[in-house]
C-alpha cells in the first residue's frame, strides 16, 4: 500500500496541474471570470494552485489514461467514480472551480470544486480515501504553518481561507464545513497555542462555533472568539470592508466564556426578573465548569453587570456547582 499510496499522491499532483492548466485555457473563461468576481488575484490562484474542471465527462480520466495510470488507481484516487448504470466511468469534478487540498506538508490530497454560479451541492469534495478525510485535513494548514504565528485564525470555508490570506492574513485554516473535531485538533496543536474562532455569523456558524469551544478547550488552547456583522462570512467581509475593518475584529476578539455568555443571553429577555434568574442560573452552570478560580470570579461579575443580580450570589451558584462535579 506504500506504493498505492505514492501513485495516489502522483494522480493529485497530476490532477492539480491538469485543473490549474485547464483554467488558463479558453475551456476555463468562464471560472476565471467567476474568480474576478470574487476578487481572486492570478497571483492568489497559482499560490493555491485554483483550477477548473472541465464539463467534459471524462476530461480528466483520458489526461490519467495517457499519463499511463490504471483505473484501479483512479478510483481508489477518488477523481474518478462508476457510471450510475454501471457500465463505465467518468470524472467526479466537472464544470467546477477546484480548490485543491494540501496536507501539512503541502501535498495535494484531494479537492473541493465549487460550482460555478449557483446550484447544488455547492461544494463537492474529494470523498474519504487512502489520502484525505474530511475529518483530519485543515485547508490552509501548510500556508498557515509557514506563518510561524502560535495564534491560528479558525474559518468554516475555502473562500474564507483564500480570502484572509490575500489580504496579508497568512495564519488562517479552515474545518471545511465539517464539525471542528478531536483530530482536527491533534492536527492543529502541532503548530499553534491560540485560536481565534471565526465561523461565519450566521445561526449555523455560531452552533457550529459553540460546539467547536470545547474540543479546543479540552486539547489546552487558548480559545477567543470574533464574528463579523450581519450574518456575513469572512470572506463578505474582508472584501467589502478592507484588511483595516478586519484587523478590529481580531482585536475585539472575546475570551470564549464570554461568548457563551453573549449567546445564551439572546435567548433571554433581561427585562424579566424569571428570564433574569434564568439566565444567571445558565450562565453560573457554564462558568463552574471553568478550571481557574480567578476567570470564574471575573465572569461571575460580567453576569452580575448583565442581570444586576448581586456578585456573591451567582458566585455561591458557581460554588455549589463546583462542589458537586469535585
Ligand atoms: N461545504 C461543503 N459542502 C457544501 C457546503 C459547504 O463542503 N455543500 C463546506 C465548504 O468547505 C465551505 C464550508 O463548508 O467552504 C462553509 O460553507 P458555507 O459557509 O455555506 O460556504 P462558503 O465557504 O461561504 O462558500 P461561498 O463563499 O463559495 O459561497
Ligand atoms: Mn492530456
Ligand atoms: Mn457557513
Ligand atoms: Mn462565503
Ligand atoms: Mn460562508
Amino acid at each position: 500500500t506504500e506504493q498505492l499510496k505514492a501513485r495516489l499522491f502522483e494522480i493529485h499532483s497530476v490532477a492539480g496541474r491538469f485543473y490549474h492548466e485547464v483554467l488558463q485555457s479558453d475551456e476555463g473563461t468562464i471560472a476565471r471570470s467567476y474568480m474576478e468576481g470574487r476578487k481572486l488575484q492570478p497571483n492568489i490562484s497559482r499560490k493555491f494552485g485554483l483550477g477548473y474542471a472541465p464539463e467534459r465527462r471524462g476530461a480528466l480520466m483520458e489526461h490519467l489514461k495517457e499519463k499511463g495510470y490504471s483505473i484501479q488507481d483512479m478510483l481508489q484516487s477518488g477523481l474518478v467514480i462508476e457510471n450510475k448504470e454501471k457500465n463505465g466511468y467518468h470524472d467526479r469534478f466537472r464544470g467546477r472551480l477546484m480548490f485543491p487540498i494540501f496536507d501539512p506538508q503541502g501535498r495535494v490530497v484531494g479537492f473541493g470544486g465549487r460550482i460555478i454560479g449557483k446550484g447544488e451541492p455547492k461544494y463537492l469534495n474529494s470523498p474519504e480515501t487512502i489520502l484525505f478525510s474530511k475529518s483530519r485535513n485543515l485547508y490552509g494548514l501548510n500556508f498557515a504553518r509557514a506563518a510561524r504565528k502560535k495564534e491560528l485564525i479558525l474559518v468554516e470555508g475555502y473562500m474564507d481561507m483564500i480570502s484572509l490570506y490575500q489580504a496579508g492574513f497568512h495564519n488562517v485554516v479552515a474545518a471545511l464545513g465539517t464539525a471542528f473535531n478531536q483530530e482536527h485538533a491533534r492536527a492543529l496543536k502541532k503548530f499553534a497555542e491560540d485560536i481565534i474562532l471565526l465561523y461565519d455569523s450566521d445561526e449555523a456558524g455560531t452552533n457550529a462555533a459553540l460546539r467547536a469551544i470545547p474540543v479546543l478547550t479540552a486539547n489546552g488552547f487558548r480559545v477567543r472568539v470574533t464574528q463579523v456583522p450581519d450574518g456575513k462570512d469572512p470572506d463578505d467581509f474582508i472584501k467589502q470592508n478592507g484588511a483595516v475593518e478586519f484587523s478590529k475584529l481580531l482585536v475585539n476578539a472575546v475570551h470564549y466564556i464570554s461568548f457563551e455568555i453573549a449567546c445564551i443571553q439572546k435567548k433571554y429577555n433581561l427585562n424579566n426578573p424569571e428570564h433574569r434568574v434564568r439566565f444567571a442560573t445558565e450562565a453560573a452552570d457554564i462558568l463552574s465548569k471553568l478550571d481557574n478560580a480567578i476567570e470564574r470570579n471575573v465572569y461571575a461579575g460580567e453576569v452580575s453587570r448583565m442581570t444586576g443580580v448581586e456578585e456573591g450570589a451567582i458566585r455561591s451558584e458557581i460554588d455549589k456547582r463546583v462542589q458537586k462535579e469535585d
